[in-house]
């Protein structure tokens, strides 16, 4: 099934590669629902906090004005929305929306913890399972949200979010002021795609964190000549083509795994300028793409920024 994807010599229409795709991400999700992964943010009553980890992962000077721009955001916000993309127990999600929640009371805070095992989040509580659950949360379910219940803090709520990250960033009905993820992109099938969408659904003066990405695995991208692009040549390209979104890599002497940070200043597309190709013949499940950067537009293959 994977295989014959973006072979557009097979006579394939761009709206027929897509829905291809489509069909692979969402049958490569439903294999792994319920599985369970390996998860560093701790167990329900640590403190770790994943956010800010990430942050400290960055120079001072780009650390600084990261946190600034949070800060800034939390302020212009009525409702500040919170994404951890694969967050195992969702411990860093609760910790780190609790303290916002607590040092903000005037403000309202939503966090939504995306994963394909919902059973494993530890946020709030668990309502639809504790108590029978109202129709308005009954049609949130039925859409992938599940609410967690109240926090603690009653300017705060969770949900857990179970969809697929590519199509959840595409859906997902809100801005994202702030979107964290440490462990997931590499097992994601297209995490350029992932993260293409994720830019979008940033708001303007939205942050986004994201680890795993730019150190090869799934997320290594190649030029035309299938050489691999460096991550930090890929960022200035990618710097070029987006000057309404900062950029930001971490300072590879404080951990050798790269986080990349983006901030969005204008409320226009993220332009990754990739295009996936299969990999051959693997399963659905274990596969991914292979991903092409290219400046010149690529009529043969399928445009990440198309679909
Ligand atoms: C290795 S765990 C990382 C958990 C946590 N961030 C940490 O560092 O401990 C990977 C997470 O990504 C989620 N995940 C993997 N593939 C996904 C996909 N296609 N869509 C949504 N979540 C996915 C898993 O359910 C899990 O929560």
């Amino acid at each position: 099934m994977a295989s014959e994807l973006v072979n557009l010599e097979k006579g394939f229409s761009a709206d027929e590669l897509r829905m291809e795709l489509n069909g692979i991400l969402t049958h490569a999700f439903q294999e792994i629902i319920g599985q369970g992964y390996g998860y560093m943010d701790g167990d329900p009553w640590d403190m770790t906090e994943m956010c800010t980890w990430l942050i400290n992962r960055f120079g001072s000077s780009q650390k600084g004005g990261i946190e600034k721009k949070i800060n800034s955001q939390i302020s212009n916000q009525d409702v500040f929305r919170i994404m951890d993309q694969g967050c195992g127990y969702g411990n860093s999600l609760r910790n780190l929306s609790e303290r916002l929640a607590r040092e903000n009371p005037e403000k309202k805070f939503e966090g939504y913890g995306l994963s394909s095992n919902i059973d494993e989040i530890f946020l709030g509580r668990h309502v639809w399972k504790s108590r029978m659950a109202t129709l308005e949360e009954l049609n949130l379910i039925k859409k992938g949200f599940y609410p967690m219940g109240e926090s603690d803090y009653s300017n705060l709520k969770f949900f857990g979010v179970l969809q697929d990250v590519h199509q959840a960033m595409k859906d997902f009905p809100h801005p994202l002021d702030l979107v964290f993820s440490d462990h997931a992109y590499f097992h994601f099938m297209a995490p350029w795609l992932a993260l293409k969408r994720t830019a979008d659904k940033l708001s303007v003066g939205g942050v986004a964190l994201i680890r795993t990405l730019l150190d090869g695995g799934n997320g290594l991208v190649m030029d035309t000549n299938f050489k691999r692009i460096e991550p930090i040549d890929l960022i200035k390209s990618l710097r070029e083509k987006n000057p309404n979104y900062n950029l930001l890599i971490s300072d590879k002497r404080i951990d050798y795994r790269l986080v990349l940070g983006i901030i969005k200043k204008e409320d226009t597309p993220f332009k990754s300028n990739m295009y996936l190709l299969d990999k051959g013949h693997r399963k659905p499940t274990l596969g991914s793409f292979n991903i092409v950067y290219s400046d010149y537009f690529q009529p043969d293959l399928l445009s990440i920024d198309s679909l």
